[in-house]
């Protein structure tokens, strides 16, 4: 065959069986077939030599447009494979569906809900009370005087002049329902509270406090043991997690105590969670100090009762064995969906 007949069949053909190819394998073998090392495209160029040479550079200008109309076919038959073969293009019922994320409660709320859940299965209401607050009910009438180091602009942020104030602590909420109502008392408080610190694993300058106040006639340390302890079994429920009370100090309670935990890592024989101590401190508590009743008008000798006080985000670390408190305000969605 002459190359101009050659030529004539293969511009004829090669769309028509290209785009009869039904797998990239199948165009593959047109592709070599057509324009490999040795195809048919190459088998016409060798025979340029037997044309004059006033006619080849026009020829040799034809087979290159022909090599490239080829290339040109081939690479889209193969598009429309690599489209086809793509997911998305697929639909297969078998396949399980994309689930999209189910919104979850944030583990600081779900922690707090879990507290209220258990004092009021214990018999206690719920009291609120402002974030910000006066130095009275946050420091004087908890009997925190003018120059304990609780007061210190370092710790504290003030609004004004020593006057109002972020409230440090959910204490404050103790002398506002002793003010507004009469004894008994029987309340927690939860909420949150501001100091000035700097954020670490164990620090932020915003963190949840719930707080507790139960007064009565008859209310002895016994009691506080006996709810704490009782606390501490439904909060972590299923460990059979032991409680210890320590000799404590807080202007606001006397005599006052905290309350630890046995290590739920090591089961109370001491790890790097519990500083090898096999206990860890959850908990401040004790009994109402006198001068406390007598800045809310309350009378001490009838009265009497204890208070407690818990850091929200540290029982939350401790329930999840989570070691750094700056989880909690990420905001980082692969610890949030956790829970
Ligand atoms: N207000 C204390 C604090 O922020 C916690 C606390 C301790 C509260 C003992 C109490 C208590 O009611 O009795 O560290």
């Amino acid at each position: 065959m002459t190359l101009q007949d050659e030529y004539k069949k293969i511009s004829g053909l090669y769309r028509e069986t290209v785009n009869e190819a039904d797998s990239l394998k199948e165009v593959e073998k047109e592709r070599v077939k057509y324009i490999g090392r040795s195809g048919a495209v190459n088998e016409i160029f060798k025979k340029l030599g037997t044309l004059s040479p006033q006619e080849r550079p026009a020829w040799g200008k034809k087979l290159n447009i022909l090599k490239s109309d080829i290339t040109k076919c081939i690479e889209e038959k193969k598009s429309q494979f690599n489209k086809k073969d793509k997911a998305e293009d697929i639909f297969d019922p078998t396949l399980p569906g994309n689930f999209s994320t189910l919104p979850s409660v944030h583990p600081v709320t779900r922690i707090l809900r879990e507290i209220k859940h258990i004092f009021s299965s214990l018999g206690f209401g719920i009291a609120y009370g402002p974030e910000i607050e006066t130095a009275y009910h946050n420091f004087t009438a908890l009997n925190i005087p003018k120059d304990h180091a609780a007061r210190d602009m370092h710790d504290t942020f003030y609004l004004d002049k020593e006057k109002n104030l972020l409230r440090t602590h959910t204490s404050p909420v103790q002398v506002r329902v002793m003010e507004n109502n009469d004894p008994p008392y029987n309340i927690i408080a939860p909420g949150k509270c501001y100091r000035r610190d700097t954020i670490d694993a164990s620090h932020s300058p915003v963190f949840h406090q719930v707080e507790g106040l139960m007064v009565g006639e008859d209310i002895s340390f016994s009691d506080l043991k006996g709810v704490l302890a009782e606390f501490a079994e439904l909060f972590f429920e299923g460990t059979s997690v032991k409680t210890r009370f320590r000799p404590s100090y807080f202007p606001f309670t006397e005599p006052s105590a905290e309350m630890d935990i046995s290590c739920r890592i090591c089961g109370g024989k001491g790890c790097s969670s519990c500083s090898q101590k096999g206990w860890l401190e959850v908990l401040g508590a004790g009994m109402v100090d006198p001068e406390v009743f007598k800045h809310c008008d309350v009378d001490s000798n009838r009265w009497q009762g204890f208070a407690f006080g818990m850091g929200v985000e540290r029982l939350a670390m401790l329930k999840y064995g989570i070691n750094d408190m700056r989880f909690f305000y990420l905001n980082d969605m692969r610890f949030l969906e956790q829970f």
